[in-house]
Order: structure tokens, then sequence, then C-alpha cells
């Protein structure tokens, strides 16, 4: 009857289904190393503030290495029996010990141990996808770099809008995942405190030193209110949310992806390796990694629903429902990093095709807007500027023309103030070059950008400690 650690004020043994219903050691196992870093850090505060005598807090600390080697050389396995990992590797420690063990947990509560080791994982992952991040945003500027004159159709409601560059539209990609790194690193600036120390809820009696314990840690700090110290998941929360924001930005680049393979499109083509077939259709080349992309965002943004609801109704401080958040977090961590993995390698391999880019650009009237502009340079106002080109465009479809096409005499016969140098205002590339400001399409701009590109992800990699 004394099996559970808290057996002291039951007098039956749990029921079986309950324990099974009530156990997270089939989930919460991955957090073993955090779970003994935790408390070898907290067997030194211990034994250095003379809490428990430092012979004991020396062999704890020694018996706490060899399980984590044990565990990680597969000589010892979990027992699915068990409540959680901190039970676990609380009740292994005194099947080796014995008494001894008996005194890690003084000063602690499992409160404030699960909210610290998952601090700690939740530091450790983010740390990892960042690195994944920034492998993806090199790979994207180097593309980028090789496509700075690769005109395509800029789009808006998928119709053919302006000319951009194919470098233009893969640095906005970019610019999402900076940000979505940037992300990453305040989330793991908040995530960076260690609650431990605020014990149950209420802190404790003895002279531990939390200051300590959380350096030698490697924490930033300490929070600052013990109830609120094992009560909140707003930074398990906060990483959900920006792992969505991330699965949104990847699936919408997977969707577009998916458009330029497509013969309609005609864009890219995906490598072979990174591209499947259909059953029964021979023609087929499919693009299913970037559609799993897409259906897996739904994924991880039910996760960071299922955290959101298990947060709202619960009154201070710990409640059990806050176990429910390690499936959903490390459910979006898994989902993201696989995403991440097999999305890297698809783009760096895939073939773009240039001059389908360019003809697409050629064919859709993107240059209208030039047209206008060129009418209004010569001092008609834009609203006249844009009808006039407006009955132009008419005109062109109901001839099968394009504007490059035309006429200089039908361009006169709409306007007067048409001259020979329209057609140099309308060539693809001169309309690219034109909108030669801050952010805009011409190549150099945009290689300035893939440049502060590159500044940022070195930058935000100091801020991640990647190295
Ligand atoms: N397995 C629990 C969790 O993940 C650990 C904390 C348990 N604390 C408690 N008072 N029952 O939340």
């Amino acid at each position: 009857m004394d099996d559970k650690m808290w057996a002291g004020r039951f007098t039956k043994e749990l029921d079986k289904n309950v324990n099974d219903f009530n156990s997270s050691i089939s989930f919460d196992k991955r957090l073993y190393a955090e779970d003994i870093t935790g408390s070898i850090a907290h067997a030194d505060m211990l034994g250095k503030q003379g809490i428990i005598p430092s012979k004991d807090a020396e062999q704890i600390i020694l018996i706490l290495g060899d399980i984590k080697n044990d565990i990680e050389s597969g000589e010892l396995k979990f027992d699915g029996t068990a409540e959680d990992i901190h039970m676990f590797i609380e009740a292994e420690l005194t099947a080796r010990v014995g008494y001894i063990g008996k005194r890690l947990h003084t000063a602690r509560s499992r409160n404030d141990q699960v909210a610290l080791d998952m601090r700690l994982y939740l530091m450790n992952q983010i740390n990892s996808i960042g690195e994944i991040l920034a492998e993806l945003l090199l790979v994207l500027c180097d593309i980028a770099e090789k496509h700075t004159g690769t005109v395509m159709p800029g789009y808006t409601h998928l119709q053919r809008a302006q000319p951009v560059t194919m470098a233009h539209h893969l640095c906005a990609y970019a610019q999402m995942f900076l940000r979505d790194m940037d992300r990453l690193s305040d989330t793991s600036r908040r995530t960076n405190i260690s609650p431990i120390g605020s014990c149950a809820l209420a802190g404790t009696s003895y002279p531990i030193d939390r200051e300590l314990e959380a350096s030698n840690l490697g924490f930033d700090g300490i929070t600052e209110n013990s109830i609120d110290g094992v009560s909140d998941r707003d930074f398990v929360i906060e990483l959900g949310s920006a792992l969505s924001i991330l699965m949104m930005h990847l699936s919408r680049f997977s969707e577009e992806i998916i458009l330029w393979c497509s013969w309609e499109f005609r864009f890219a083509d995906l490598d072979d390796a990174y591209a499947t077939g259909s059953s029964i259709m021979p023609q087929k080349k499919n693009p299913d990694i970037p559609e799993l992309i897409r259906g897996k965002t739904g994924r991880v943004y039910g996760d960071l629903i299922a955290l959101l609801t298990m947060m709202k109704g619960l009154p201070l401080a710990y409640n059990k429902d806050m176990q429910e958040d390690k499936e959903a977090i490390f459910d979006a961590i898994d989902t993201v990093i696989l995403c991440l993995r097999t999305f890297k390698p698809m783009i760096e391999t895939m073939k773009i095709n240039t001059e389908n880019c360019r003809a697409a650009a050629a064919a859709g009237f993107i240059n209208a807007t030039d047209c206008a502009d060129y009418l209004t340079k010569k001092g008609i106002p834009f609203r006249m500027a844009y009808k006039i080109t407006g009955q132009i465009v008419e005109y062109c479809i109901k001839n099968n023309k394009t504007l490059d096409t035309l006429t200089l005499d039908e361009y006169q016969k709409f306007d007067p103030e048409f001259e020979e140098d329209i057609f140099e205002a309308i060539n693809l590339d001169n309309c690219i070059k034109a909108r030669d400001v801050y952010g805009g399409p011409t190549p150099e701009r945009v290689q300035a950008q893939i440049g502060n590109i590159r500044i940022n992800i070195a930058k935000l990699c100091i801020a991640l400690k990647i190295q």
C-alpha cells in the first residue's frame, strides 16, 4: 500500500483503469533528460544550502547521472504503470539509493517540477526549430539570388496583376519566415524564466536559493510570483501560436508550389524524389509533399486550440487539466520539424521554369498599370489615364492583341499623347526596373534585400543561441 509516493493518506490502491487514465508516462517520458537535469540542479542547491546533507546531495547527483545513462543505453525501460516521468525517476532513484533518494523532493512539488521541465524542453525545441528554419531561409536566399532576373506575374485575387521576379516573390516568404524566427526568439525569451522554488503554489519555508538553481540550469531569470509560476502555460500557448503562424506561411507557400507545378502554370517542377505518381493515371506527377504540409497545418492549429481551450476555465493554481498541454505541444513541434525537414530539400531541388514564368508575365496585361503611368507622367490625371488604358485593354482582348503588339497608330487612336517610347515604358524588364523603390522588384533592390535577410538570419541565430 505504499506503492505510490503519495500513498500515506489512502486506504485503497488506485483502480487499475484510473491509474492508466491518470498516467502521463507514455508521453511525458520524453522529458526524462530535462527532469533529471532539473533534479540534479535541485539536489545541488539543497546540498549547498544545507537543507539536505551535502554528501547525500552528491550521491543523488551521481545516481541521477547513472539513471540518465541507463535510459539512453536502453538498459532502463520506462515503467508504463508509473504515474508520470517525475514519479518514475524519483522511484528509480530511491530504488537505487534507498532513503537518501527520498530527500530529493524536499522544497519541491511536481507542480513547479513539471513547469520547469516543460520550459527546459521547449527552449531546446525552439532552438532546434530555429536552426532548421535558418537553413530553410538560407536555401531561399540561394534560390532567390539565381532568379533576380526571372520575370513572372505577381498576382492579386489569383489574377495576373503586375510584373515581379521570382526572387522578389521568394523573398516575400523569406520575410515571413524571418518573422517566424523572431517570434520563436520572443517565445524563448519568455520561456527562459525558472519557476522552480514556487513549489506546490505558495513557495516554501526551507531556505532555498532560487537564483542559484535557475542560473545553474541556464535560465535568464526566475518567476516573480509562486502562484503564477505553477499556474500558467502561456509559454506553451505562445509556442503553439508561433508554430501555427509558421505553418500558415509554409502552407501558403505549399499551395503556390502546388499551383506552379500544375499544367496550367508550369512555373516549377518538383524533383522526382519529391513527388509521387498515381496508381491509375500514368501521366501524373503529384505534389503530395506540399499538399501534406498544407494538410498538417490544420493539425497544428488544432493543437493550439486544444491548449487555449484547456486553460481558459482553470482556477489558480495547478489543475490536472494542464497535463494535457504535453501531447498537444509535442505534436505541434513534431509536425513542424517534420514539415520543415521535408520542405527544405523539396524547394532546394525544385526546378523553376524561367521561360514559362516570363511567358505568363507577357500574356496577362500586367504592364497595364505602367501604360497608365506613362500617360500620367505626360500630365494626364491618373484616373483618366486608368480609364484610357482600360479601354485599350478591352480593345486588345477583342482583337487578340497584347499591349506590346499594338501599333503606335492604334495607341494614338485612344490618346494623341502616346509616342514611340510607350513600347519602352511597357517592356516587362523596364516595368520592373522602373519600380526602383525600397522593397521593390528591381534586381538591385532584391539583391540588397537578400543581403539584409542574410544579416537578419545571423542576428536571429545569435538570439536563439544557434551555432
Ligand atoms: N504529470 C503532471 C502534469 O503533467 C505532473 C504534475 C502533477 N501534479 C499534481 N499535483 N498532480 O501536469
